[in-house]
């Protein structure tokens, strides 16, 4: 597994500090109010189980799964939401947490859904990663932990092909892990 990374660009604990800090600032913003904060299955499970714990607000949980990949590194285009959140969300106070930004098409999607389908009247994004590059939609997250240049990522919930999910921090994958 840790021989298919071809570099580590951010540890487990620059990880670490970085969502600490942004669980803080997510925490400052919300003064007190109450937040469902919304997991999109599966890339950021890792990242909203940390981010979650270093909020310091009252807060529920929810989850969403949208799907732009399939087995391969290219969106597909079209967004397909297989999981919807269970909860009743009009009139609240959602951040919707991924974990990559990427074409911005997966994250849009769910916020207009969240917002018109669903109800809920505020509604934050909190992204790990922003591959601003490849940006399609324009949109840009509340809360960013770090930005990326235009390389596949795995690792800390990122995969590909489900796979290494579970490296603690957050590397390159080499081109011939992907590329037949
Ligand atoms: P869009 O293009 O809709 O995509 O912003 C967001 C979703 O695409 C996946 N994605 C990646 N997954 N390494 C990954 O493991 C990457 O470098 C990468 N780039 C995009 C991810 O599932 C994200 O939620």
């Amino acid at each position: 597994m840790h021989g298919d990374i071809a570099e580590v660009l951010f540890s487990a604990q620059d990880i670490h500090k970085r969502v600490q800090a942004l669980g803080r600032q997510i925490s400052n913003d919300l003064a007190g109010r109450e937040a469902v904060v919304l997991a999109l299955l599966k890339g950021s499970v890792l990242f909203f189980s940390d981010l979650v714990r270093s909020i310091d607000a009252p807060v529920k949980v929810d989850f969403a799964w949208a799907s732009s990949y399939g087995s391969g590194t290219t969106s597909s285009g079209q967004i397909h939401l297989k999981v919807f959140p269970e909860g009743d969300l009009r009139g609240r106070t959602v951040v919707v947490v991924d974990d990559i930004l990427d074409t911005g098409r997966t994250l849009d999607t769910v916020v207009r859904r969240i917002r018109e389908e669903h109800g809920a009247t505020d509604v934050r994004t909190c992204v790990l990663l922003d591959k601003q590059a490849r940006r399609s939609v324009d949109i840009r997250a509340d809360y960013t932990g770090f930005p990326v240049d235009d390389v596949f990522v795995v690792g800390y919930g990122l995969d590909y092909a489900d796979r290494y999910r579970n490296l603690p921090y957050i590397g390159v994958l080499k081109p011939e892990c992907y590329q037949s």
